[in-house]
Parts: C-alpha cells; structure tokens; sequence
C-alpha cells in the first residue's frame, strides 16, 4: 500500500507484497517452501500478471530465495513461463539465484500436506490490476511437478476488470481454470465477494480453496477453512 501511495505501478505492488511473504519463513513459499518427495529438494512456482495482459511466471525453480522477482524478470521478457534448469539459468543472469536451503519448518513439515501458498493483488492509481501467486507446491510432490502458481488463468490472473489468486490444492485449481473462472464472473457483472463465494462453491469441502479478488471499486476474499488474508484500502 505504501508503494501504490507513493506512485507505484499495481506490478511493483504484488510483487513487493509477495516478496514480503516469501521472506516470511512461515508460509509455503520462498524461504519458506517445503520439501518435495525426497526430502531434501525444492523447486518454488511463482507467477504474475497484469490488466494489460503482460505474463511472467516460473516452475520448478530451484536456488532462488524470491521466486516472484525471476517471474518480474520473465514478465518484461518475450516469454511467459520459464521451467527447472532454464529458470534457474535465467534467475542466475539476473542476479536473483541466490539460494534457498530448507528452513526448520519446513523439514519438519515434510511429513505432512503443506499448502500455503501466498498471493496479493492490486488496483493502481491509473485503474490497472495486478494478481500474483507463489508457492513451494504441495507437501511431498514429486519432482518436477508445476503448481497454478506459475500457470496464469489457474493460480492467478488479471484483466480490465480486476486481479484474481488463489490458494489451495494446485491440480483441483488448474482443472477449473479456477482464477480465469472467477474472472469471468466478474465480467458477467457478479461483484466480487460473491464472485469469490462462488468460485469456492465449485469444490468439496475436502478440497481446500481461498481466493482474493479486487475490481475497480470492491474487493472480495473467501476460502472454506482458516487462511490468513489482509486488505488495504
Ligand atoms: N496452490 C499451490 C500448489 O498447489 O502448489
């Protein structure tokens, strides 16, 4: 919020917030991701995408502490998604392979499903919106496996009519195109607290979903269990 005050572009502002929860050992992403199936491996998904159509996003990213600045390096790119090695080569360029060992938490989350995926979105001074997700994946996946968080239209998306992300099980998320979805309801006219309402309604109770939505003049959240959220206005 601080950034938009002092002109920032709704990008600059996802992604600033997102770097503030990757720094944040308590969640699932950057420094904070928990382990794949073996145990001792990470690979961190990041994404982002703006009302202009503007996409940058990484998978299976390895060594970097702050996935979502590699996914702002491939957004002003000619790509959309950069992969594993290529992604790592590419944060490297940028100065942004830094590493990113295992924290405590997170080897003794190993055990155990992880999903705490962290998202911002945001509306800027000029109207554009910004989404943005990133995310350690899912407690005990394989190797190699890619979340919605690097997948626009499934863990985040933006257009003329607001931002979208989204929070819970990467492969349920992906099926529905779950954050291109509920954008879709916003252009039908659906505000945007029940557009998240209604984007949750779409899954079983065992499935765990949270979504935030901003449009121009209203912002929504909803999830079917306990998740963490803040909004500023
Ligand atoms: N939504 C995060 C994940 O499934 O990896």
């Amino acid at each position: 919020m601080a950034a938009l005050e002092h002109g920032a572009s709704a990008v600059e502002a996802v992604v600033k917030a997102t770097v503030m929860l990757e720094d944040d050992p308590s969640f699932n992403a950057g420094t904070g991701c928990v382990l794949r199936e073996d145990g001792k491996t990470i690979e961190a998904d990041a994404g982002l995408m703006d009302s202009m159509a503007q996409i940058g996003g990484v998978a299976s990213l390895k060594d970097a502490k702050n996935p979502i600045l590699v996914a702002s390096k491939v957004f002003e790119s000619r790509h959309i998604v950069l992969a594993g090695d290529g992604a790592a080569a590419f944060a490297e360029i940028n100065g942004l392979k830094n590493g990113n060992p295992p924290t405590g938490r997170a080897l003794a989350r190993f055990q155990g499903e992880a999903c705490d995926t962290v998202g911002a979105v945001a509306r800027d001074k000029d109207g554009r919106f910004a989404a943005a997700s990133s995310t350690g994946g899912i407690g005990n996946a394989m190797i190699g496996r890619v979340s919605d968080s690097s997948m626009p239209g499934c863990g985040y998306w933006a257009g003329p009519m607001g931002a979208v992300t989204a929070t819970g099980i990467g492969e349920e998320i992906a099926k529905k195109l779950l954050c291109r979805t509920v954008y879709g309801y916003l252009e039908s006219g659906v505000p945007s607290e029940e557009a998240c309402r209604q984007g949750v309604a779409l899954y079983p109770r065992e499935i765990s979903i949270g979504l935030l939505v901003i449009a121009a003049n209203a912002y929504g959240w909803a999830s079917n269990r306990n998740m963490a959220h803040a909004i500023l206005v």
